[in-house]
């Protein structure tokens, strides 16, 4: 599907492959409930195979025919002996009603006193114009109530990725009532045109479309230069998101994978050693974090064109459609790479 031509990759630590941690002395208020690595990272997902929900120019494929196109699979570097798991759109075919994809939903349902560490060895992008009209999401959705009242948590979304113009949008959509404060020294990122409402309505001017904090384009970590989604996020090797969603609110943090805190490299992940800033917090008493989000499921799924990257997309929709149907080639970045995931849950 794709070729392996980073030099970094050489480089690929081993930070999930040993289940059983060093001992250590770091208490956490975490405890391991999930764990989505080699050989049972697919086994914990089912593939979501109905039409997509946000109009992308995708047909999402079952678990058979994702692993017989080889749009699910597993990547063995012998250097470090890793074996990491890959989703992505297809790259080799013609597809005039919409490009194969893949969307993973967890089996596991996950509730309020959450923390996830995802780690991220390569991200979807695309060489077509406009990054080909990618549009890729790691998130958090509701089964228990129509969408958006159970609410919906993005923790990594990007439209159009291209060199020169990728970050990643954090954003919540709940139903009404869940205000979030706009305090943004207690982040790095800024709250989209200041709006606070949280709310999905498209009904007329006061309509809200949620709240969301996009990274700052200029994110660093130790004072070097940390790209938080497109081309650059691949070149240098990748980055590990942390989300918490606690009573008090919802935060996600970005890592450099090389150089994770103690506590997240031994499993026994605690929040207040971070000296670290969070890329976006949604705080505030504004909202009820335990009842505008329900119970949720995660995933994860690369969108192609659709109600936000088409729109975006140099020429509109129909042009991002066009492309995406004729140009495979363009997609054989289109892929993300995880060295895993793993899931706490507060006791
Ligand atoms: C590679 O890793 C696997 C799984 O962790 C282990 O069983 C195997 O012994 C390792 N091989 C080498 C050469 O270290």
């Amino acid at each position: 599907m794709f070729a392996i031509t980073y030099l970094v990759l050489a480089l690929v630590a081993l930070i999930f492959s040993s289940v059983t941690a060093a001992p250590t002395t770091h208490s956490t208020p975490y405890k391991q409930v999930a764990q989505y690595t080699h050989p049972n990272f697919f086994d914990g997902f089912t593939l979501y195979s109905d039409a997509d929900p946000t109009y992308g120019f995708v047909d999402y494929v079952d678990e058979q025919t994702a692993k017989d196109e080889h749009l699910t699979g597993w990547i063995y570097r012998e250097g470090p002996n890793t074996t990491t798991a890959f989703i992505g759109a297809d790259s080799t075919g013609i597809f005039p009603s919409g490009r194969n994809s893949v969307r993973l939903t967890s089996k596991k349902e996950f509730k309020v006193g959450m923390l996830a560490v995802i780690d991220l060895i390569h991200i979807p992008v695309g060489s077509g114009p406009g990054g080909s009209g990618l549009w890729p999401a790691i998130w958090f959705l509701s089964p228990e109530a129509t969408w958006p009242y159970g609410g919906e948590i993005d923790i990594l979304e990007y439209v159009n990725p291209t060199k020169e113009s990728s970050f990643n949008a954090m954003t919540l959509h709940t139903g009404p009532g869940c205000n979030v404060d706009n305090t943004p020294n207690k982040y790095l990122g800024e709250l989209t045109n200041g709006n606070t409402d949280c709310s999905y309505s498209d009904t007329g001017n006061t309509g809200s479309m949620g709240c969301s904090i996009p990274a700052p384009l200029k994110y660093s970590i130790n004072g070097h230069p940390f790209a938080t989604a497109g081309p650059d996020f691949n070149a240098q090797g990748g980055g590990t998101y942390v989300a918490e969603w606690t009573a008090e609110g919802i935060s996600v943090w970005l890592f450099d994978r090389y150089n994770l805190p103690h506590d997240i490299h031994d499993q026994r992940p605690n929040p207040k050693r971070w000296s670290q800033k969070p890329l976006a917090k949604f705080a505030g008493k504004g909202c009820d974090y335990t009842k505008s989000f329900l119970p949720m499921n995660l995933i994860v799924n690369v969108d192609v064109c659709g109600s936000w990257a088409g729109e975006v997309y140099p020429g509109g929709a129909e042009a991002c459609n066009e492309f995406a149907a004729n140009n495979p080639e363009a997609y054989r970045e289109a892929y993300f790479e995880f060295g895993g995931i793993l899931m706490y849950q507060s006791e």
